[in-house]
């Protein structure tokens, strides 16, 4: 059985309105995609499915990954399988340290037995590496933090979690040019670190697929997928947009 991320004629509601319709895509171990469309064409949408969000109602199809049908797991056991959603819009946890949530997470999905120091010293050096002040760590999760702030935040659970198949839902939104350098950077990290971890960026711009070098593109219009295959589209995306497809 295909052991990467197979979606098959999958339909998806949200509170009873029917969002994405009928799309299929595979993403083999240890490869690449970029997911493209106009604001609204149900990319978010497939990305919460995903993960389990419990608004997004699948109506038809299946999700398997790594041979696992995703609807018998719950959000949390999809992430202690190895999924992992880089939220468009990270949320605030109100009354949660980012250490707490951190460390909580790591021994949840990583290593059950880290001892705290262990942890700090892991933590510490992803942080250096994304240029995250530590005493940042002290913060309420996201609580007053930029959007830029936050996304860099994504990244570094990203680095502390391992997942083997990682959602960045517009991870390119609000960084500035120097943090979006870093982007490249944490992908050499996860790809190197597993040669067999899939990775699907969520974006609306062609100067992440320069970074990010996917080998497919597909671009999901009002819910359906109108293309799949090799990102030399996106050029005449560039200069047509959408209707050029
Ligand atoms: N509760 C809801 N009821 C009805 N429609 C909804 C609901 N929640 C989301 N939608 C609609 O689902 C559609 C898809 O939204 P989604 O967030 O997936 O789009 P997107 O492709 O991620 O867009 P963007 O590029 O702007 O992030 C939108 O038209 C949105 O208004
Ligand atoms: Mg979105």
């Amino acid at each position: 059985m295909f052991r990467g991320l197979q979606v098959s004629q999958l339909s998806v509601c949200v509170d009873n309105n029917p969002i994405i319709n009928n799309i299929s895509l595979q993403c083999a171990p240890g490869s690449i995609h970029a997911l493209m469309g106009p604001n609204g064409s149900g990319k978010s949408t497939l990305a919460y499915t995903l993960m389990g969000h419990p608004s997004y109602s699948v109506t038809q199809g299946a999700i398997y990954f790594q041979t696992k049908d995703l609807a018998l797991l719950q959000p949390y056991e999809r992430a202690r399988n190895g999924i992992f959603l880089s939220f468009q819009q990270p949320y605030v946890l109100s009354g949660v340290t980012w250490l707490t949530f951190l460390y909580e997470s790591y021994k949840s999905i990583v290593n059950s037995i880290i001892t705290y120091s262990s942890f700090l010293e892991v933590v510490h050096n992803y942080c250096a590496l994304l240029h995250i002040k530590t005493e940042v760590l002290h913060r309420v999760v996201n609580q007053g933090f930029s959007g830029g702030e936050r996304k860099r935040f994504e990244l570094l659970q990203v680095l502390l979690l391992k997942p083997q198949l990682v959602i960045f839902d517009e991870i390119d939104s609000g960084l500035d040019v120097d943090t979006l350098k870093l982007l490249p950077l944490v992908l050499d990290h996860l790809t190197k670190a597993c040669p067999d971890r899939i990775i699907l960026v969520i974006t609306h711009y062609p100067r992440i697929l320069e970074l990010i070098a996917p080998e497919y593109i597909h671009v999901l219009k009002a819910g359906a997928l109108i293309y799949s295959g090799a990102p030399t589209i996106v050029s005449l995306l560039e200069q047509g947009g959408y209707d050029a497809l």
